[in-house]
């Protein structure tokens, strides 16, 4: 829904800005002060984010216009367009992919590039890598087909496939001139966490920032708005949203998601402790059952507990209801997708 198109050949000068630091060693702001350019891409890009500090790599991923500037042969520029469209227009996948109303980029917003909003470029040089949360090296692909298993409730496209080349195509892509394994510290990465505010996170508080901040595009229901099966405002909980074994449902994510994203067009207006209680308040609220689910809730929460769900209130009483407790999976017919098999070199 946000686009940060910028004109090409101002873009251009930024990212050769951007790259020749990059040649140089990474972008830290120690040894090379980001050009002028480049700090004003970053602030129309998240306006009020934190700046970089010294040591930071800063990377400004290429746009569409740029893409279509390339030298890229016309078949690569075809499959990173794909990828983008994918990205941007998952719905297309409705009932195949997805189980929900999201977008890859109801989460990852400005089409994944922008920082402090889960930008996507960082997994193509950081992977393959170990991850807690599946306990197993995991490549790019599967990365991606974690985001369609929880984020979007679904079933991920099989790896090998022309939707599964064409988004690790665009994510590779938005990477473009990023080092590989860098040992630098990616600016921006991920939601990065929110320090801790003076007050627990608290239910009614929580409960009053959504109704004055949050429900007039999201609904008092969470449920968002959808018309003629396009998604204007993504649903926050119920059958439509992300699922119990989302990043998002662990409230420290999602409380860094909302600080520095939401409400949608006015990020960094919250302060950290509104942000922390509206994200225990939306995390408190019911959604499709986790697909780690084992038949009981408690279980789950025991055996997911220390690589997830310590962070997340599934299986927790919240206001008098035990939260997880159920069976419903949302939209889709199997609990369970194929792809979170586990791997072994067995
Ligand atoms: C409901 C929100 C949500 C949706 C929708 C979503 N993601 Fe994610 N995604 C996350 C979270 C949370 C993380 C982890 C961020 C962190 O570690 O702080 C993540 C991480 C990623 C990463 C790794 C980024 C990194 O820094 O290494 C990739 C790649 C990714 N998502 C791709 C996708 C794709 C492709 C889709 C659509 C099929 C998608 N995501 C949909 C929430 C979402
Ligand atoms: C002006 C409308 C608007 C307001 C107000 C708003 N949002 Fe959003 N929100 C959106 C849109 C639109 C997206 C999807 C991003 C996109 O399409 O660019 C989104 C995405 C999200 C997502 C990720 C996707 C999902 O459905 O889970 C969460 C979580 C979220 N908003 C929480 C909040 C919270 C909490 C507040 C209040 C502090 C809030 N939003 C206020 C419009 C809004």
């Amino acid at each position: 829904m946000l686009d940060f198109r910028l004109p090409a050949p101002r873009l251009r000068h930024a990212l050769l800005a951007v790259l020749a630091s990059l040649l140089a060693g990474q972008v830290s702001l120690a040894q090379a002060e980001l050009s002028e350019e480049s700090a004003r891409i970053l602030a129309s890009m998240a306006p009020g984010a934190p700046a970089p500090i010294a040591g930071e790599l800063v990377h400004i991923p290429p746009t569409l216009e740029d893409l279509e500037a390339s030298s890229l042969h016309p078949e690569l520029k075809r499959v990173i367009r794909r990828g983008h469209d994918i990205f941007t227009n998952t719905q297309q996948y409705r009932g195949k992919y997805v189980y929900n109303e999201l977008n890859c980029d109801s989460c990852h917003l400005g089409a994944g590039r922008v920082p402090f909003s889960g930008p996507v470029w960082p997994a193509a040089v950081t992977l393959p890598d170990y991850r807690p949360k599946n306990d197993h090296v995991n490549n790019l692909e599967e990365r991606i087909a974690g985001c369609f298993s929880y984020s979007m409730n679904g079933q991920p496209p099989a790896y090998g496939s022309d939707e599964m080349l064409a988004l690790s195509n665009y994510i590779q892509w938005l990477a473009r001139g990023v080092p590989m394994y860098p040992d630098a510290k990616l600016y921006g990465r991920g939601y990065p966490r929110l320090a801790y505010a003076a007050e627990q996170p608290d239910y009614q508080r929580g409960e009053q920032v959504y109704q004055n901040q949050c429900a007039v595009c999201h609904g008092n229901d969470g449920a968002g708005l959808a018309t003629r099966g396009e998604t204007v405002f993504p649903p926050l909980w119920g059958d439509g949203s992300y699922n119990w074994g989302a990043g998002i449902s662990r409230v420290f994510t999602l409380a860094s998601f909302v600080k520095h994203n939401m409400p949608l067009g006015q990020p960094n207006t919250l302060s950290d402790q509104q942000a922390w209680d509206v994200a225990y308040y939306v995390d408190a609220q019911e959604r499709p059952q986790d697909p780690r689910y084992t038949g009981d809730v408690e279980q789950t929460r025991e055996r997911y507990g220390d690589t997830f769900h310590k962070h997340s209130l599934y299986g927790l009483e919240v206001q008098g209801r035990r939260l997880g407790d159920h069976d419903n999976v949302g939209e889709k017919d199997f609990l369970k997708p194929e792809a979170l098999r586990s791997r072994s070199f067995d």
